[in-house]
């Protein structure tokens, strides 16, 4: 279905699509989905700075990986794409990168602008970082606060958001940061401004987060101690080249998942998807809530265990997510909403605050897309209650949210009737393909633009 329809949005100044989905087929094939967001950006950044030549391979094609390549174009850095999902990035060593001639735009990318805000801190040039409108709303001083500990010159508008303005800071100096949130990029971002800092840098924070920076910076050659929670390096060590291998991102693997439990009669494979413990709360929370997920084949990867996920429909019951798996499973809850409006009984969310400061306030996105489709959703600081029942077709807002917008395509294929979901360009930013890929395997789903 295509119509002649067109809107315009004025943060982007660009037409916007919606789609139209709706319940189809039983949910059946095997796929690969397409690399991690995470993953890719973090081998963009460290082959940039390493001496030599690295080689890329399972590259994410998505907006948000490819500003980060574009970044490091204006940074000095060439960056070859000699085919789809494959870059081959000459490193210019960590003090070989350039000041640019501009700003450097990070598009809708949060990890993008906090991970280069510790790399470019410790440079001896100015730089410039903006992004879209969702993310210059995004707060940043949990970022920039350890980094002027450090002696960054960084700054934020007034109520420390985008842009932010760096300043060459004579040097930097290594600090024992213990971090008062959760995050992954805030560990990242000092660590990466710790390779250019005096001594040690440390970090530790309230609950481990995904390790890929330490990982691979470990690959990359560098001299770093880490465990669940924690990690430190000695500033003034040199990155050498390597070759990385991006596994399939679960993150995106979560809507195939969901969708094949919700719809009667599925069954799908999903091969090279990582599953890294930090990353698949949402296997456990989906099991708790009666969800038929099988981990095959698990073998090691260079940044944690790859898995092929086999999935097939299950009826659903309302949980308690356990507060142990949030942080676990944190980008994976717009489509556990998605699942638990399709389940018996009450879901009830708590403890996850930091989706309110995410691409779209998605407590408030998922909770109001909810209720336009009949659904009944109390929400609440830090989380929902999602009753599940009977789910009416309607018309939902993604807020140019991309996982806002895939977990209402996924709950469509269990709706009474369409779901017109508004807003969807940025799906391309973590998923490019979704649409034609979900069609493959029995959803109903088609633009309109
Ligand atoms: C990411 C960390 C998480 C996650 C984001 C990607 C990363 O953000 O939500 O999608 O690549 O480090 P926080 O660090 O804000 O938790």
């Amino acid at each position: 279905m295509r119509a002649c329809w067109q809107r315009w949005t004025p943060s982007r100044g660009q037409p916007v699509a919606d789609w139209i989905a709706h319940a189809a087929d039983p949910v059946r094939g095997r796929i690969h989905v397409p690399g991690d967001k995470s993953v890719s950006h973090r081998a963009i950044m460290l082959a940039s700075i390493a001496d030599g030549v690295s080689r890329i391979d399972g590259f994410l094609e998505g907006e948000d990986t490819r500003a980060t390549a574009r970044i490091f174009g204006q940074l000095g850095v060439r960056i070859e794409a000699p085919s789809d999902g494959t870059r081959i990035v000459h490193g210019v060593g960590i003090d070989g990168l350039q000041a640019p001639d501009n700003a450097l735009d990070c598009g809708n990318s949060g990890t993008a602008m906090r991970l280069l805000s510790g790399l470019l801190a410790a440079q001896f040039f100015a730089s410039t970082l903006v992004g879209d409108g969702s993310l210059s709303r995004r707060p940043m001083r949990r970022v920039t606060d350890p980094l002027r500990l450090m002696g960054a010159l960084i700054d934020t508008d007034a109520d420390g958001t985008p842009p932010l303005h760096i300043s060459p800071a004579a040097s930097l100096e290594g600090i024992d940061y213990g971090s008062p949130v959760a995050s992954a990029q805030v560990k990242s971002a000092v660590l990466l401004a710790g390779l250019r800092a005096r001594g040690m840098t440390s970090v530790t924070e309230p609950h481990p987060t995904r390790d890929y920076t330490e990982r691979m910076l470990r690959a990359f050659g560098i001299d770093i101690d880490y465990g669940p929670g924690f990690a430190r390096l000695i500033g003034g060590q040199r990155l050498r080249a390597t070759a990385v291998l991006v596994p399939g991102d679960f993150s995106s693997a979560a809507f195939p998942i969901v969708a094949a439990t919700l719809v009667p009669d599925s069954a799908l494979v999903i091969e090279n998807v990582g599953i890294d413990p930090r990353r698949t709360g949402l296997i456990e929370a989906l099991r708790l809530m009666g969800a038929r997920i099988d981990v095959q084949d698990v073998r090691s990867g260079p940044t944690g265990d790859i898995a092929t996920l086999v999935v097939s429909h299950a009826p659903l019951r309302g949980i308690d997510v356990p507060a142990t798996l949030v942080p676990d499973m944190i980008d994976e809850f717009p489509v556990l909403f998605a699942a638990a409006a399709c389940a018996e009984g009450v879901t009830r969310v708590r403890g996850a605050a930091e989706l309110r400061v995410k691409e779209s306030d998605r407590i408030t996105a998922m909770a109001e897309g909810l209720r336009g489709l009949g659904v009944t959703v109390h929400e609440t600081e830090d989380g929902a209650d999602i009753i599940g029942g009977v789910v009416q077709g309607g018309d939902v807002d993604s807020l140019g949210d991309h996982r806002i917008a895939m977990a209402f395509a996924v709950l469509a294929q269990r709706a009474g009737g369409a779901v017109r979901i508004r807003d969807i360009d940025n799906v391309a930013t973590s998923y490019p393909g979704f649409d034609a890929q979900m069609r493959g395997l029995g959803l109903g789903l088609e633009a309109i633009d």
